[in-house]
């Protein structure tokens, strides 16, 4: 398993103010969560490819794309050809998610799929082969600062286990109600790499709000 890292999610950031409130953050994380979302795949709207190729222009980390759009095929090779770090599809939306991965890697970003707290992890076990990290949603996505949903965590432990059976180098990212208060049960579950919105941008210091998830993930 790879060492803790942490990916705030700048849901939860001044979206008038991001270049800023990056900065605020980039001696302590190790990504910057950007939660791209259309108003069809999820009830609510945010920011597209414009404000991450903005955003690619002023931050120091690499930028981790969590597409919430309901046409991932259609968009998400564009993300890493601009430069994402990371790019997440959506199991739920993507029409050809082993073309779509491809085409991500290919771009040279890490390929990543996600599944929401009610999908089952199983049916994807043969595209772990596909995939530099799996993303398990720990709210129903749309919305920063839910509560965590701890009927995720067996399906945590079971991703974790099936990556391990592979001997596979896929990351597990849990988004979605991470805090001081949850982050030991995830990383205890498996998970290593973690995505915190509120839990960051909510703290009067967002870096040492970082410092302390880490600490806390590491154990
Ligand atoms: C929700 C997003 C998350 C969100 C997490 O759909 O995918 O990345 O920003 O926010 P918190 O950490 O506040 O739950
Ligand atoms: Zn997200």
């Amino acid at each position: 398993m790879a060492p803790p890292q942490i990916s705030p999610s700048i849901l939860s950031a001044d979206f008038a103010r991001l270049a800023e409130d990056v900065e605020r953050i980039a001696d302590s994380a190790d990504w910057v969560h950007v939660d791209v979302m259309d108003n069809h795949f999820v009830p609510n709207l945010t920011l597209g490819l414009p404000v991450v190729e903005a955003l690619l222009r002023h931050s120091a980390l690499p930028l981790d794309c969590h597409l919430m759009i309901e046409d991932p095929d259609r968009w998400a090779p564009a993300y890493a050809e601009a430069g994402a770090g990371s790019v997440t599809i959506h199991a739920e939306a993507a029409k050809a998610p082993i073309r779509t991965l491809r085409a991500i890697r290919a771009a040279g970003a890490r390929a990543a799929l996600g599944i929401n707290p009610a999908t089952p992890v199983e049916p994807y076990e043969d595209l772990l082969g596909e995939i530099d990290m799996l993303l398990l949603m720990t709210v129903e996505p749309g919305f920063g600062g839910q509560r965590f949903l701890d009927v995720v965590l067996p399906k945590v432990r079971r991703a974790r286990q099936l990556i391990k059976d592979r001997d596979l180098p896929v990351w597990l990212q849990v988004d979605g109600g991470v805090s001081e208060e949850t982050i030991e049960r995830c990383a205890e579950a498996g998970a290593d790499v973690f995505v915190a919105g509120s839990a960051v941008y909510g703290a009067d210091d967002p870096g040492e709000a970082v410092r302390k998830l880490r600490g806390q993930a590491e154990g």
